[in-house]
């Protein structure tokens, strides 16, 4: 059996005290019994709402093949029939896990972090990577101090590439993360004003990306969005971690890995790129410039982890969207054909430029509008209500014909539109639900996009239910 890990490894790495029979070895690690997989170690990781001690005998009934737990909890856990492997604490003890991890794999090892685009660019990775070799990436967004940690623990021994996302929303939370990841290449995407509240500026939000290449190996590379307002400062900051290769991706003349052109080719979208020197073209089927920009990233990275970079442009063309993130669904009101546009995942102003832009591209019926649902973007701290208003300059740049919102910090957004534009302002999606299915017309394409807290994704889930295509 290959096991993911063998429990003697454990025991050392986290140096736990084994009780009761320990098998020889464990095929996954988890710290969720609803995903739990049979066989898999169980952490009892102590969640913002539960304590993971609480389920270890769901735990167990799932399949688990051990747990680990906390001392001070085992009186409190009381006689159970699982082997257990008992630690201080159970983050820590995973994080010693991942270390090990990461000391004994030969893969090579891609941190990503930005302020948008980090989910993205991690599945475009995952897919692209894999032309040449065995990928391991981060589930979802996990990308906090436990996600990261898990996500290394999880790392098999056969992996070729290690894609590790790396969020945060506070200064100081990136660097642990990254040193206990020590990326061969971290990325920045970009730098944009998300989660504000908690930083001092932009620059701010800088800085705190900036902490990625603090954990970079020796003779790694930083890689870096020419085309991003905070550029020098990034490089800066990069040279001030002692990065020793600063590479950069990009549209601007001058980039390591450069976007030359886009456009409508004959099986979707074409672009041709220069990744260092070398001038490639291929296919790429996902609309909008953001997500180009994310390829650059992609194909740099796989320039500089050794990938194939043949194959990697070629994948390119198998590059789907991620659930949430630009998904675009043909449905039907009546007879009416429209295409819904599923942005619900998340918004913050940088994403929401990127979604109505891409809107504005979008092609649409021969008399359809281009329609933008768009609620509130959490966050912001005191400079909500600018940019909810601000949000009227990309909606003019894209020439969007129609926008609703719901929620409530975007309320003034309405006043700063032009009323042929505005189309009404709901409290909630289930208020907008039935107006906005009776506006659709033949040939629109609409967008719906939100923070995740207004729970656009059920509208969506609700949209696509009413709205599904029967058969003729
Ligand atoms: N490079 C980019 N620039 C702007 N928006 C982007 C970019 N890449 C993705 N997006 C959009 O940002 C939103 C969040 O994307 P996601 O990949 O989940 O980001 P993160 O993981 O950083 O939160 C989605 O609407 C997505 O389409
Ligand atoms: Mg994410």
């Amino acid at each position: 059996m290959n096991w993911l890990w063998e429990s003697d490894a454990m025991v050392a790495a986290m140096r736990a005290r084994p009780v009761g029979n320990l098998p020889e070895g464990v095929s996954g690690i988890s710290i969720d019994t609803r995903t739990l997989q049979e066989g898999d170690a169980y952490f009892a990781i102590r969640g913002d709402r539960v304590d993971g001690h609480d389920y270890v005998s769901a735990a167990m009934k799932a399949g688990a093949a051990l747990a680990v737990v906390a001392e001070e909890k085992l009186v409190a856990l009381g006689g159970l029939n699982i082997p257990l492997l008992v630690v201080r604490d159970v983050l820590k003890a995973m994080e010693l896990l991942a270390s090990a991890a990461r000391a004994r794999s030969k893969a090579r090892i891609v941190a990503v972090t930005g302020s948008v685009g980090k989910t993205t660019t991690k599945e475009m990775l995952r897919t692209v990577l894999a032309a040449s070799g065995a990928v391991h990436a981060s589930v979802a967004s996990f990308n906090n101090h436990w996600g990261v940690p898990l996500t290394l623990a999880r790392l098999p021994l056969e992996a070729r590439f290690g894609v590790f996302e790396i969020g945060m929303n506070h200064p100081g939370e990136i660097r642990p993360l990254t040193k206990l990841v020590r990326p061969h290449v971290a990325v920045i995407t970009n730098v944009a004003p998300v989660h504000l509240g908690a930083f001092d500026g932009v620059d701010g939000i800088a800085r705190a990306k900036a902490e990625i290449f603090e954990g970079v190996v020796a003779g790694g590379y930083g890689l870096i969005n020419h085309d991003d307002k905070r550029f020098r400062l990034l490089a800066r900051l990069a040279g001030e971690a002692g990065i020793e290769h600063l590479v950069t991706f990009g549209r601007k003349r001058g980039s390591d890995f450069r976007l030359k052109a886009s456009g409508e080719g004959e099986n979707g979208a074409g672009f041709s790129a220069v990744l260092r020197g070398d001038a490639v073209s291929g296919q790429f089927h996902l609309p909008g410039d953001h997500l180009l920009d994310n390829l650059m990233a992609v194909l740099g990275v796989a320039h500089l982890t050794g990938a194939n970079v043949e194959k990697s442009v070629a994948a390119a063309a198998t590059i789907g969207a991620v659930k949430g993130r630009g998904q675009r669904h043909g449905l039907q009101n009546g007879r009416a054909k429209f295409t819904l546009i599923d942005e619900s995942y998340n918004a913050n102003p940088a994403s929401m430029r990127a979604a109505l832009l891409t809107l504005g591209q979008a092609r649409t019926g021969s008399r359809g509008k281009r329609i933008a649902v768009l609620g509130d973007m959490l966050e912001l701290g005191t400079a909500s209500v600018k940019l909810h208003r601000e949000l009227a300059e990309p909606i003019g740049e894209a020439g969007i014909d129609r926008v609703y919102t719901i929620g409530t910090e975007i309320a003034v957004l309405g006043a700063a539109l032009d009323r042929k534009v505005f189309g009404g302002h709901f409290k909630t999606w289930q208020a907008a639900e039935k107006p906005l299915g009776e506006s659709l017309r033949a040939g629109d394409v609409i967008m719906l996009k939100a923070s995740n807290g207004l729970r656009f994704g059920d509208l969506v889930e609700a949209m696509t239910r009413n709205y599904s295509v029967k058969p003729d």
